[in-house]
């Protein structure tokens, strides 16, 4: 990397009028350089308000798409155009029109982590951060929740309305077991653990809280955490460290890795700035579509 690569991509950034948004789960270097770091609900929420003609979106690519539906007039980039989540791709449109057939009369509630396609088939759309506010708000006592199982599961028992839920899962959550949870707790008695809800139910029931990425960012604030096991992709302790120091956290596994999350270096948003490209932009029929649900959420929270 070259040493100024920093300085030319600030310099960049003023002379495009770009902001650069950054997910809680990208590399330390990447997280130092965004205007804005947060899960995905806040990033979204961001992605509306910055008065920038275009938003350099170092998160994956629903999370780019995200801000491609509400705002079809700033030019979004994302670094990576290969930086996927491989539990959005576990459910497509097509799959998701037949799911419906055979359920007449649900409300479909999607987790944010989907494709724009998918969003466009749903009611409402949801956050780790807001799920349970959502599905409490739908006024319907038959809904089908997408396509993350594991989030379902947790926001059926938060909620106590029964849904059916499609079965996907994050395969970098899923690689955080019950037994790492045991282990260690057992080498840090004093600390408290907390887990992002798309945790697998054992490891959710073994902890003190499931919450969001940002959620777990607040809770490490407060004054009574001295010492937090963390359940969820481990790059989240470089924003704890750095925002707490003096505190201790340690990874709940240190398997917990997204790959995709890591596709993003300072190389490719640099050269994404100077390029301009690659664009997302989702087109406009999915998009009106898909906003509907997006709005839906972002009426309740
Ligand atoms: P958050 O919305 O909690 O940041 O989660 C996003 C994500 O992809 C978790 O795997
Ligand atoms: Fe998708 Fe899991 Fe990566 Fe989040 S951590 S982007 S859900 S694969």
């Amino acid at each position: 990397m070259a040493d100024n690569t920093v300085e030319r991509i600030q310099a960049l950034k003023k002379e495009k009028n770009a902001v650069i948004l950054v997910h809680n789960y990208q590399r330390g270097e990447v997280q130092d350089i965004g205007d804005f770091v947060g899960d995905s609900l806040e990033l979204s929420q961001k992605a509306v308000a910055v008065d920038a003609e275009v938003i350099v979106f170092c998160g994956v690519h629903f999370m780019a798409e995200t801000a491609s539906i509400l705002n079809p007039q700033k030019t979004i980039l994302l670094p990576d155009a290969a930086s996927g989540c491989p539990m959005a791709d576990m459910i497509n449109s097509e799959q998701l029109r037949k799911k419906k057939q055979e359920l007449p009369g649900y409300t479909v509630v999607t987790y944010v982590n989907s494709t724009a396609a998918v969003k466009a088939e749903s009611d409402y759309c949801c956050t780790s951060a807001n799920g349970v506010k959502v599905v409490n708000a739908v006024k319907n006592d038959k809904i089908l929740f997408v396509p993350d199982q594991y989030l379902g599961d947790y926001i059926m028992k938060k909620t106590g309305k029964k849904m059916e839920l499609w079965p996907g899962y994050c395969p970098t959550h899923a690689n955080i077991k019950a037994e790492d949870i045991k282990q260690k707790r057992m080498e840090h008695p004093k600390a408290k653990v907390v887990v992002h809800p798309e945790c697998t139910p054992e490891v959710i029931k073994l902890a003190d809280e499931a919450l969001s990425t940002s959620g777990i960012i607040r809770y490490a604030a407060r004054p009574d955490v001295q010492e937090l096991i963390v359940g969820t992709e481990v790059e989240i302790l470089h924003r704890l460290k750095k925002e707490n120091p003096g505190k201790q956290f340690y990874p709940a596994s240190l398997k917990a890795v997204c790959p995709n999350m890591k596709r993003i270096t300072l190389e490719k948003v640099l050269q994404s700035l100077e390029m301009m490209m690659p664009v997302v932009r989702v087109p406009e029929e999915i998009r009106i579509r898909a906003k509907a649900a997006v709005d839906r959420m972002l009426e309740i929270v």
